[in-house]
């Protein structure tokens, strides 16, 4: 086929008349390419799946019936424009139980989102532009930074490691720096550390944006997975954080809907307000039967408890399985995801180039898929959304692990 003239018009951002021949091949893809061969060279041994950051489990059967019995309504069949009043009180009431934040108004603090990644990406439209700076901790949920961009804007990347307990160190940022950001990423419990932040932390956040005149982003996806007792730690109980920024509050997680694409921005007026003209402009709005879904399941806070219960016992067992055969595994205090540091090598043998390199080899020769991260230390990250349905089964699975992996000694 002739070139079409279409491949010369693709804009520079998304890589110009270059688009789509990138040679380069993507973490992601590298994983499933790997994962797809590994299956067809061992086509009757099934692979551990500890890569996917989605929950293994359906919506809760309250919430399914709710929409079911909301979407037969005819009033509910058209625009929802920027949200429906009942799910923004709603939000305020579960966001006053959960996590203690008080005093929002939920009409003017709070607005939906067709999930968070929608907001993520609009946020930046709100207020990029050409040459202003967003921070991003590395690793990171990339697509604030991705749309900043894509609107002539700067990325600045603070790593975040073990050494600063994952917490970026924002008094590393220089004067120019300061001076041109305006949008500061953060997301705790984190992906892909599974780090939470602290309260001292935030304080400090709320000084650093309130001196540099910064807007902080707080991306709380996993907020309400939290285990053994821990609190979830809201941004927006700090002290000023009103002043300075928004939380976005996904259902995808702590309520197992990722498919059905619900969240909630809560905090700035003027933030929100500024976002929800760019919403006006991108979508009309998630439909009306989802959101009184989402009011049902905001409403029954059990939901969230027994997923996390769940996830908490499955993280108990992995991280002894993995403390077993070497790893330095820790439960993390919230999310589904535990971030290990991968083994240089294996004892005699191999040597481990990446955590990519490693990650490929527990696919290709344990059939064990997991996400490697070699942004900031070399680390892979297993998630304990691993299909299997009750506790008896999840004992199987680790067993597998153990049992794949007993056959070498990794050296760390
Ligand atoms: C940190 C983080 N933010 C946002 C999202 C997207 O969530 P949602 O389903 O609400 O768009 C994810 C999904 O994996 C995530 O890990």
């Amino acid at each position: 086929m002739s070139e079409s003239y279409i491949q010369n018009m693709f804009a520079e951002r998304i890589g110009g008349a270059n688009f789509g021949k990138d040679t380069v091949i993507y973490k992601f893809e590298k994983i499933k390419r790997a994962k797809m061969a590994a299956k067809k060279a061992h086509p009757g041994v099934e692979i551990i799946d500890m890569g996917v950051g989605e929950p293994d489990e359906m919506a809760d059967a309250g919430v399914v019936a709710k929409l079911a019995e909301e979407a037969a309504k005819p009033e509910n069949r058209g625009y929802s424009d920027n949200g429906i009043q009942e799910f923004k009180d709603a939000a305020a009431i579960y966001l006053e139980r959960v996590f203690g934040i008080k005093g929002l108004n939920p009409e003017t603090e709070i607005i939906h989102g067709i999930g968070s990644k929608p907001v993520l990406a609009m946020l930046p439209a709100a207020f990029i532009n050409p040459g202003d700076i967003t921070i991003m901790p590395v690793p990171n949920y990339p697509v604030l930074g991705t749309l900043t961009k894509w609107f002539g804007g700067q990325v600045v990347s603070l790593p975040i490691t073990k050494e600063n307990n994952f917490l970026p160190d924002l008094d590393s940022l220089d004067s120019d720096t300061r001076k041109r950001a305006k949008l500061l990423y953060l997301n705790y419990p984190n992906n892909p550390t599974g780090a939470s932040a602290t309260r001292e932390f935030f304080e400090k956040v709320v000084r650093f944006a309130k001196e540099n005149h910064i807007i902080v982003v707080h991306d709380a996806a996993y907020a309400g997975l939290m285990f053994d007792g821990e609190k979830p730690l809201s941004f927006l109980t700090v002290d000023g954080a009103k002043d300075v920024g928004v939380e976005l509050f996904s259902l995808s997680k702590a309520f197992n809907m990722t498919g059905w694409r619900l969240a909630a921005v809560a905090g700035n007026e003027l933030i929100i307000k500024g976002f929800a003209t760019v919403k006006d402009n991108n979508d009309s709005g998630q439909f009306i039967a989802i959101q009184k879904a989402g009011v049902y399941a905001v409403e029954h806070l059990e939901i969230t408890d027994r997923i996390s219960r769940k996830y908490s016992r499955r993280h108990d067992m992995l991280v002894e399985v993995l403390r077993e055969v070497g790893f330095d595994a820790r439960k993390p205090k919230g999310s589904f995801y535990l971030y290990v540091e991968v083994p240089k090598g294996i004892k005699d043998g191999r040597r481990f180039e990446s955590a990519e390199d490693f990650s490929q080899y527990l696919i290709t020769e344990k059939l064990i898929s997991t996400v490697p991260w070699d942004d900031a230390g070399r680390y892979v990250r297993f998630s304990v959304t691993f299909i299997a349905d009750g506790i008896e089964e999840e004992k199987m699975v680790m067993d597998e692990i153990k049992r794949r992996l007993s056959d070498v000694e990794f050296e760390f």
